[in-house]
């Protein structure tokens, strides 16, 4: 996801962690095979993962016989060209399988018929990497931190216009507003903070009246938004919302595998719509066109690209609603 990095840290800077859990994994399902799917762009961690797998091949906790248990793991890095939709769980086997891209319907889930037919587990960098610590200090431990149903820790990457950003792991439960004051310092340009993306390019943005929103699960969802992968952007007061608003669906049109209609039609609709609405043409009509392809949108798609994408589109509409007015009403002939 755009502003979120955690993962790629984590496999540059302690890949045993996560190596560690991934066996962990393949030990308790009974795999044999394991495999790392990594975008090309990130080349150390690339590096990083090759030297580590044979470091642990050679010290015998991968390949056969791991540590004389008689279990065999055999784990490999491979290289994918970075498409957005590779990271959906489908969408990746797919790629992994030497084939392009595209979302595959479900059922059957991956846990049942998953990378070449077979059963798959599929799971994320951060995921495997909670898995080594839990064992050796147990689920009660973990499961203290954290709140309500969303227990232990969250890794949190603070991006955007923002002071001190990075990447920080905080207990669930903190909120928006102390993630960005406390650990960010506020924004870089010194301006108020006017909205806060948080999920990813697909998570909404949050104004500040709802910055006291805690990091959690469910709290996120009552407000509209999602928490995803902990990333958060942020941006002061000269953003345009409307303009933002026009990017979510510009994101979705570039990155459409195109396989269900809502996503690969409705994006590129939304983009024109957006257009219209930005440059003033009848814009309550179109803004009503928008809200209803959103509705599409998010009941329509096959997967959480076209299913997402409304959510930062609608959370700009209702809590910016000033930025999609601006440039007066033209008459319909504009159109
Ligand atoms: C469009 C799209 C992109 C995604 N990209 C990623 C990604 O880059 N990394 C990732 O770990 N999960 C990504 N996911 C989520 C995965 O499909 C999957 O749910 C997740 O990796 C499961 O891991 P977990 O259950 O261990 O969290 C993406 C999902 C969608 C719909
Ligand atoms: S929602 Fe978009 S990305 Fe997902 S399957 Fe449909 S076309 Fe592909």
């Amino acid at each position: 996801d755009s502003g979120t990095f955690a993962d790629r840290m984590m496999m540059e800077g302690d890949p045993f962690n996560f190596i560690e859990g991934m066996t962990i994994a393949a030990v308790a399902t009974g795999a044999t095979r394991g495999y790392i799917y990594l975008r090309s762009e990130y080349p150390q961690a690339f590096a990083t993962l090759k030297e580590a797998i044979a470091n642990g091949v050679t010290a015998g906790v991968l390949g056969e016989n791991i540590l004389g248990s008689g279990k065999t793991f055999h784990l490999e890095v491979r290289l994918g060209a970075g498409a957005y939709i590779c990271g959906e769980e489908t969408s990746l086997l797919e790629s992994l399988e030497g084939k392009r891209g595209i979302v595959r319907a479900k059922p059957p889930i991956p846990a049942l018929k998953g990378f070449l037919g077979k059963p798959t587990l599929v799971n994320n960098v951060m995921t495997f990497t909670a898995v080594p610590w839990i064992l050796e200090n147990g689920a009660k431990a973990y499961a203290d931190y954290g709140m309500g149903r969303s227990l232990g820790t969250l890794p949190i990457q603070l991006a955007g216009n923002i002071k001190h950003g990075g990447l920080i792991e905080m207990a669930f439960g903190i909120t928006l507003r102390q993630v960005i004051e406390v650990f960010g310092g506020g924004t870089r340009s010194g301006r108020p903070v006017r909205a806060v993306q948080v999920g990813g390019p697909l998570g909404a943005y949050f104004p500040d009246h709802l910055l006291d929103t805690p990091l959690d699960y469910e709290a996120m969802a009552a407000k509209k938004g999602l928490v995803g992968h902990g990333g958060i952007v942020v941006f002061d007061d000269t953003v345009d919302m409307a303009a933002q608003a026009r990017f979510a669906f510009e994101f979705c049109a570039t990155e459409s595998c195109g396989k269900c209609t809502p996503c690969r039609i409705g994006a590129t609709r939304g983009v024109e719509t957006m257009d219209k609405v930005i440059a003033g043409i009848r814009p309550d009509a179109n803004l009503k066109l928008v809200e209803d392809l959103c509705e599409v949108m998010t009941d329509g798609s096959l997967c959480a690209m076209g299913g997402l994408t409304p959510m930062p589109v609608m959370s700009a509409i209702t809590h910016f609603p000033e930025d999609f007015r601006r440039a007066g009403d033209l008459p319909a002939a504009a159109e």
